[in-house]
């Protein structure tokens, strides 16, 4: 399936009640290509008005991060784990991360991602439970690299504080850019092997 016919299915879905709410379901956008995909938790306000992912205050610190490390937004893949806005920002639920799960499996076996950067705890709960890794706090793993290796290759995911978490507190602020600018070598390594 191409990315663009799922992304279209996204739209019309209604697999669970977040359906009701939204304005857009926000499927997600970028370059499938370079092998870097970027998972958040849900939309949010602005998300949901738009139908993009990110476009809203933290999006605005995830573009700053992103440009400091010197990589275009439109180069990566970005999503959320789940893909309708819950009312109120609130968390989503365990229904609703399984109901919108087909879609993020979906696009992780389309794209092949070499690496997967998760933003906040949402992202990090479910990648890492599909890739059995030991989970730990955020505030414990955040900006480490953890590899899996398979047969025929190989997969970075980072695990990283969700931009949001920096928009108030000046030093989580830091504390995530200095995440960020310590995997600039690794991410740029995996660009230039296009
Ligand atoms: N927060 C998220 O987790 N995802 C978005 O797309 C926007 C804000
Ligand atoms: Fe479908 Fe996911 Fe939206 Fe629920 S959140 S309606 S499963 S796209």
């Amino acid at each position: 399936m191409e990315i663009k016919e799922l992304e279209e299915e996204i739209k019309r879905c209604k697999r669970c009640n977040l359906h009701k709410n939204r304005r857009n379901a926000v499927p997600g956008e970028g370059d499938i290509s370079s092998g870097i995909m970027l998972i958040g938790e849900a939309p949010g306000y602005h998300e949901d008005v738009q139908g993009r992912p990110f476009v809203g205050a933290a999006g605005k610190f995830l573009n700053e991060l992103l440009q400091l490390i010197g990589i275009k937004r439109e180069d990566v893949y970005i999503t959320n784990v789940v893909k309708c806005r819950p009312p109120n920002n609130r968390e989503p639920n365990e229904d609703e991360i399984k109901a919108c799960s087909k879609y993020l499996e979906k696009q992780i076996s389309i794209i092949r991602p070499k690496i997967i950067i998760t933003l906040g705890n949402v992202a990090k709960n479910y990648i890492f439970k599909k890739f059995k890794l030991r989970n730990e706090a955020i505030s414990k793993i955040h900006g480490k690299v953890f590899k899996i290796q398979s047969i025929d290759s190989c997969i970075i995911i980072i695990p990283m504080y969700h931009p949001a978490a920096g928009l108030y507190d000046p030093r989580k602020k830091n504390e995530i850019i200095k995440d960020w600018l310590n995997i600039k070598g690794i991410v740029k390594n995996v660009l230039s092997k296009d």
